[in-house]
């Protein structure tokens, strides 16, 4: 809805009215909900608790106890402000070259160490949002394709599309294998795309995956360059999550694919890396995002976009002091693993209670939450956001379906755990239990009036009348859920999702 007075339609570009920001998805109901109620353990016990943003807030102790021993790392306080000027007025589009050279070491820790990174292909953007972004307008002219596993990050559609024109073509991944991409999927969706005419650019990879959390292993990461390579197209890994690691094997960036695989098979220029450290750090309000390529015309052309959303200086000089603080990179590394590691643990173990389970991950910020036997019909996405709309106004938890995803399977939920403290945590598993149980209870009633004839006969009155009541409470819930108010929230999910 525009301001008082204002006409949207004949105002704005063609461009800005185009629809292509992905923000017109049922999606939003939550946040509106969320907003209008949101879950504090003491002010508002009852509200809704946000499940529906990946941020990291486990480990911002280390970072400010960091912060607190080194004030000069910043140039508003008494012991840094005395490079106030210089810092204020610099704005060179390159960045500072200690912060560039404090993230490509920071990326070869992020990645195990395993491999490096040259701080001269280091270009800065307004967080891995830019990031994309930029990289599309670098490689790609309106109308032409990228591909991207399904299910993706929602604010693709908006990110990757919206100024560009860049079109989506999804690869879909089932439930039928882990939801594991292979290399014959990617090859369907292209062949689909010529098919229908379409000048496929490249193949966009986010690894670890939003939403599932899965790693791709290194086989496949080596078997997609040697498909890029061949059709000629690039790869634009989105490695946003390269050290939200916590279980498993190592991450495989495709760093490491790059110098592995033999020379004749690989096209670097074709091969571009997407970072931040908005989840590796939890630091999204910093907006530091990284383009990476391998390719010399578009570390050029994208660090003149740069300027357009370049890390402000004070953020880069903080930044370059923290991260080349080795000690602390180390042990925030490692404790922040630990961390996710044992609040992963803790939210599975508590959901596997509730007779709940997730496909199993190993990073991210979230899970991959499989309620496709809660559904009414299992194979309608109505179905799917009938059961969601009811998990946000009646148990009160803002996790995403995944039809928000593009996922092609009704039933999945993204749930984030690690944006809330340990109290809130148990608060959300115990409403989800409470809801498991009081559905089961309804169906355990269902079921022994179809075993026990007998019984039911000679209950025949008393039965009746129960049964009627449980399931007109379980389609009250359904219809409750429903009947909510389906209008847009002010605030973008997408932006923080
Ligand atoms: C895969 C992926 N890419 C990009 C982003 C955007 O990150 P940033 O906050 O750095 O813009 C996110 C945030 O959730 C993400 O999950």
């Amino acid at each position: 809805m525009g301001l008082p007075g204002s006409n949207s339609g004949a105002i704005l570009s063609k461009i800005a009215t185009n629809n292509q920001h992905g923000e017109n998805s049922e999606y939003f109901e939550g946040w509106k909900a969320y907003d209008k109620d949101p879950f504090h353990l003491s002010h508002n016990p009852h509200g809704i608790i946000q499940m529906g943003l990946a941020e990291n807030q486990l480990c911002l102790d280390l970072i400010k106890d960091w912060i607190k021993e080194n004030p000069e790392a910043s140039i508003c306080t008494l012991e840094g402000v005395h490079q106030f000027s210089d810092i204020a007025n610099f704005q060179d589009y390159h960045g500072l070259k200690k912060f560039r050279e404090a993230i490509a070491h920071f990326m070869g820790k992020a990645r195990g160490g395993r491999v490096t990174f040259d701080p001269e292909r280091v270009v800065m953007s307004g967080g891995a949002t830019g990031a994309n972004e930029t990289i599309m307008f670098c490689l790609a002219d309106p109308g032409d394709v990228f591909l991207i596993p399904s299910p993706y990050y929602a604010a693709f559609d908006r990110d990757l599309r919206w100024r560009t024109g860049v079109e989506i073509i999804p690869v879909p991944c089932s439930s039928s294998n882990n939801f594991r991409l292979t290399v014959e999927a990617v090859g369907w969706a292209y062949k689909k795309a010529q098919e229908s005419n379409k000048k496929v650019k490249g193949l966009i990879l986010t690894n670890p995956s939003n939403p599932l959390g899965t790693m791709l292993d290194k086989d496949t990461l080596k078997d997609l360059v040697r498909f890029v390579t061949k059709k000629n197209i690039h790869l634009v890994v989105d490695e946003i999550y390269a050290a939200t690691v916590f279980s498993g094997d190592n991450f495989v960036s495709v760093a490491e694919v790059v110098n592995d695989v033999d020379i004749s098979e690989v096209n670097v220029d074709l091969i571009h890396i997407v970072y931040s450290l908005s989840k590796d750090m939890g630091l999204p309000g910093f907006r530091v995002g990284i383009v990476y390529s391998y390719n010399d015309s578009v570390v050029s052309c994208a660090r003149k976009m740069s300027s357009f959303g370049l890390v402000s200086s004070q953020t880069q000089l903080m930044l370059a002091s923290m991260l080349s603080d080795e000690r602390f990179v180390e042990n925030f590394l490692m404790e922040n693993s630990k961390r996710l590691g044992i609040r992963h643990e803790v939210f599975t173990t508590g959901l596997k209670k509730a007779d709940i389970t997730c496909l199993t991950s190993s990073g991210g910020l979230f899970v991959w939450m499989d309620l496709r036997h809660l559904l009414r019909d299992r194979n309608s996405f109505e179905s799917e956001i009938e059961l969601w709309r009811i998990i946000i106004h009646k148990v009160k938890l803002n996790v995403s379906p995944g039809s928000s995803f593009h996922c092609t399977e009704p039933g999945w939920f993204r749930v984030c755990f690690a944006n809330m403290d340990d109290d809130t945590l148990r608060v959300a598993l115990r409403r989800i239990q409470d809801f498991v149980s009081k559905n089961n209870n309804n169906k355990i009633v269902e079921k022994a009036t179809d075993k026990d004839q007998v019984i039911q006969n000679n209950n025949a009155k008393k039965q009746k009348w129960r049964q009627s009541n449980l399931r007109l409470s379980f389609r009250r819930l359904y219809e409750d859920g429903l009947s909510s108010p389906g209008i847009m929230s002010p605030h973008s999910p997408l932006l923080r999702a």
